[in-house]
């Protein structure tokens, strides 16, 4: 997830400190290239950019001498373009006159660039950073005012994003949003290596990079323009171009209560975070032309794999499921090195594989991926990371959108796994995608409607370290993710397994107060409550997450009530609770779930 930091001060000064200060405050949001621009008052605009880190970046092209009365800084997280000095940000329009950055998606930023280069724009990068610069700079150059320009822009932009630029001979900054956070801070430099001091208007995506500055701050919406000067902002609505009166407010929170959202734990965050990336992620699929070239390849594919460890095999499971029941298409779901002996000597250029890793770095996939390239299979990815092993080794992947996963459980990734598999179905059954828009708000719904439930549940239960988690169809793959969430931050044993399976031999487990968690989407209703009833009748709890059905209260010791959705999109709704349930047993037994005993969130080892 990229994040942007911009400054107008009040008279000519060394920035390069400032913005290099800021990027640092940035970098725990994930990030590969590192950037930054000061525009001075002789009308020249100082642009340093590359791969790297912050500090290395900043020492290699030195930061420290730039200066400026206006500056700007980025740190990306590829999605459009590899990770190189070219895509890096900020970027320049055609003549070098103005220069942005934005922080993520603009999801028609192929059809855009070539619209752009059609109407002889310079166009240098693949980054849809880039793409915002040339919005704005298509109507400027058409004579409308800075103003005008961007509201136009605005809606040539489709995506979730925040977009910061700056122009030479021109004393402000402009910003804007659609979908990402965007905050302003107003207050003074010391004066200390600062004579006289002076006053500043800054603005970036994220509130820890502005902490330290000032917290005297204004939060800006969707559909607004905020234009910075060095000691006032404005704030006006992109519909009309009309002010919009907006008092700052001063913000307390600590430097790590903000870094985490307001939220305890990352985890915690990052649980709340995916309606928001699930939106994210829809929209970059739908103007994704990598979707089209795999959907094509699966199509006239012998063989088709779907290959992971860990949480990302729980979604090559879910994502078999769909295939098979939206679009008739059988795929082999296969943990990573399991498919070494079990299918890589069987396999040829006929057959594809989808690689699944948040990380792309870990090993048992990399190798997985080795073999199967050497026996000549179109190999496609899916990842978090972009510039990953996994991203560089595969002929055509999908970012999933999410940012930086810090804590170590993996929870938006996961979700977006899905929706991805869940996308990639529908399209190969030729069916309305629309129909997933609905997701990122039954994700919300259910979030909301199931934390107090949820909560009062895992007090309950937590004496436990022994529990089973049952689901069957896609929701098998949910049962096993949510028995792996509880596993990997609660140190119980927690086994996830097919409902139909438990009747075969754990039954026996089962004595007075015992928890089985039953994940009961409304067609298994009859199956599931048959298991219900062997672990009730013998003493033990159940717990059903399902949608309301009286058949299922009626039976279930609990029962945990998520919206009514689209058969397909049960799932994705079903995993929240179980990741919610793991979260607050977690914290109850004391445990740090951001950073669980023993557990890396890369494994780059055999
Ligand atoms: C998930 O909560 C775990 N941290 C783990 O199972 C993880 O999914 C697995 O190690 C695979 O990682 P990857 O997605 O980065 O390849």
């Amino acid at each position: 997830m990229c994040g942007i930091f911009g400054i107008v001060t009040n008279k000519q000064q060394p920035l390069g400190s400032i913005l290099t200060d800021a990027a640092r405050r940035l970098t725990y949001r994930g990030y590969d290239s590192v950037g930054a621009a000061t525009i001075s008052d002789d009308g020249t605009i100082d642009l340093r950019k590359d791969v790297g880190r912050v500090d290395d970046v900043a020492a290699k092209y030195n930061f420290a001498e730039m200066s400026g009365r206006r500056g700007i800084t980025q740190l990306r997280w590829a999605t459009f373009g590899e990770p190189s000095q070219i895509n890096a940000q900020p970027h320049l329009d055609s003549d070098g006159d103005m220069v942005g950055a934005h922080n993520g998606n603009v999801v028609n930023n192929v059809e855009l660039r070539q619209q752009f280069i059609a109407e002889g724009m310079t166009v240098r990068s693949q980054n849809d950073g880039e793409t915002c610069v040339h919005a704005v700079e298509r109507y400027v150059n058409k004579g409308y005012d800075i103003i005008d320009a961007i509201r136009l822009a605005y809606g040539d932009l489709a995506g979730d994003y925040a977009f910061v630029i700056g122009r030479v001979n021109d004393d402000r900054l402009y910003a804007f949003k659609k979908g990402s956070g965007l905050v302003v801070g107003i207050g003074e430099l010391p004066a200390a290596g600062n004579p006289g001091g002076s006053t500043f208007t800054c603005v970036s995506s994220d509130l820890p990079s502005i902490l330290p500055l000032t917290r005297k701050i204004v939060r800006i919406q969707d559909g607004e323009i905020v234009t910075l000067w060095p000691d006032h902002v404005e704030v006006r609505s992109v519909k009309d171009g009309k002010c919009i009166n907006r008092e700052p407010e001063i913000v307390t929170e600590t430097m790590d209560a903000v870094q985490k959202g307001g939220y305890p734990h990352f985890m915690l965050k990052e649980i709340h975070e995916q309606p928001q990336v699930a939106r994210e992620v829809l929209h970059l699929l739908e103007g994704s032309r990598d979707v089209e070239t795999m959907l094509n390849k699966m199509k006239s594919a012998r063989h088709l794999y779907f290959i992971g460890c860990g949480t990302s095999y729980h979604a090559c499971l879910a994502g078999a499921v769909f295939f098979a029941q939206l679009a008739g298409r059988a795929v082999i779901p296969v943990l990573a090195p399991q498919f070494v002996p079990q299918y890589a000597p069987a396999v040829s250029h006929e057959d594809v594989g989808l690689f699944v890793s948040q990380s792309g770095e870990t090993k048992d996939v990399l190798n997985a991926l080795q073999i199967a390239e050497q026996r000549g299979m179109t190999c496609f990815g899916l990842a978090n990371v972009i510039g990953s092993t996994l991203t560089k080794s595969t002929a055509c992947w999908l970012p999933l959108c999410c940012g930086y996963e810090i804590s170590v459980p993996a929870t938006k990734t996961f979700t977006n796994q899905i929706v991805t598999f869940l996308y990639l179905a529908y399209r190969m059954a030729g069916r309305d995608t629309r129909e997933l828009e609905k997701i990122p708000e039954l994700m919300g719904q259910t979030l909301e409607e199931t934390a107090p439930q949820i909560a009062a549940i895992a007090g309950e239960i937590n004496r436990w370290n022994d529990l089973y988690c049952l689901g069957y169809g896609a929701n098998y793959a949910i049962a096993l993710e949510g028995a792996l969430k509880l596993k990997e931050i609660t140190y119980a044993h927690c086994e996830g397994m097919l409902s139909t399976e438990f009747k075969h031999g754990p039954l026996s487990a089962v004595s007075k107060g015992y928890p089985v968690i039953f994940v009961a989407p409304p067609e298994d209703v009859p199956l599931i409550v048959s298991g219900i009833n062997e672990v009730t009748c013998r003493g033990g709890r159940a717990i059903a997450i399902g949608e309301a059905d009286s058949s299922l209260s009626a039976n279930a010791s609990d029962m945990i009530v998520i919206p009514k959705s689209n058969p397909a999109i049960n799932p994705l709704l079903a995993v929240l609770p179980l990741q919610l349930l793991s979260y607050h047993m977690s914290v109850a037994r004391g445990y740090d779930p951001d950073f669980p005993r023993n557990l890396s969130k890369t494994l780059t080892v055999d």
